[in-house]
C-alpha cells in the first residue's frame, strides 16, 4: 500500500514497478492511501493490475469523502475504501463541540443496541453502500474483541443522518 501520493511520482515507472511486484509474486495486491481520484487514475493508467483499495481518513468527525467525490469515484472505479482513524483517533469520545453533540445520541443508541459508542461509530461506517473497511487503531484486546458487535448493528437511514447532522452541527438540507 502506497502511503500517500508523491508529487514527484513518475507514474509510468511506479506503475511498472508495482506490476512487476505482483507478477513476481512478491506482493499479492496493490493499494494506495490518501490518493485523490486523479492520483489513483494516473497510477492505474500505467498499471495492468488493478489498484484494489484506497485508505483515506473517514469518521463521523472527518467525513469530507462522502461529499467531495472521493467515495463516489471509488465506487465508480470499483476500488474498496478503507477508513483510517475511524474513531477520529479517539477524539470522537472527547470534549469537542461535535463530540459533545454526538454524546447523547450515542448514549441512546448504546442503550438500544446494548453496546458502546465505538460500536455505533463503526456501524455508521459499515452502513454506507461503498463497503468501507475500518482500520481500527486500538491495541486494547477487550475493545478489539467487542468490536465485532458493530457488525450486528444495522443503522437505518434516519439514524445515519441523525449522527451525520450532529457531527456536522447543522441539519442536512
Ligand atoms: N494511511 C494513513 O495516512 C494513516 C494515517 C493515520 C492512521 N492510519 C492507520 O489507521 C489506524 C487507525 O488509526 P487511529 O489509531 O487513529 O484509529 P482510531 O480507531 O480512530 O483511534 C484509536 C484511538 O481511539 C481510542 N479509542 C478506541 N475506542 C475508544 C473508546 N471506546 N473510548 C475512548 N477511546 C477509544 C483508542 O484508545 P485505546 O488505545 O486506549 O483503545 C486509540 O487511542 C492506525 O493504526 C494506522 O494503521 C493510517
Amino acid at each position: 500500500m502506497m502511503h500517500r501520493p508523491d508529487p514527484f511520482m513518475d507514474a509510468a515507472k511506479t506503475g511498472a514497478t508495482l506490476d512487476a511486484l505482483i507478477d513476481s509474486g512478491k506482493v499479492k495486491a496493490i493499494g494506495v492511501s490518501n490518493f485523490s481520484s486523479s492520483d489513483w487514475r494516473l497510477l492505474q493508467k500505467h498499471m495492468s493490475h488493478k489498484v484494489q483499495v484506497n485508505q483515506v481518513e473517514i469518521s463521523l468527525l472527518k467525513s469530507q469523502v462522502f461529499t467531495d467525490g472521493t467515495l463516489s469515484d471509488l465506487q465508480i472505479d470499483d476500488i474498496q475504501p478503507m477508513a483510517w482513524s475511524p474513531l477520529a483517533g479517539g477524539e470522537l469520545f472527547g470534549n469537542s463541540a461535535a463530540a459533545t453533540r454526538l454524546r447523547p445520541i450515542f448514549k441512546s443508541l448504546c442503550a438500544q443496541y446494548n453496546c458502546s459508542a465505538d460500536h455505533i461509530a463503526i456501524a455508521w461506517l459499515l452502513a454506507h453502500p461503498a463497503s468501507i473497511i475500518p482500520v481500527m487503531g486500538t491495541n486494547n484486546l477487550e475493545r478489539i474483541n467487542a468490536l465485532s458487535m458493530a457488525n450486528q448493528i444495522e443503522l437505518d437511514r434516519e439514524t445515519w443522518y441523525e449522527l451525520y447532522s450532529a457531527a456536522q452541527g447543522c441539519e442536512v438540507p
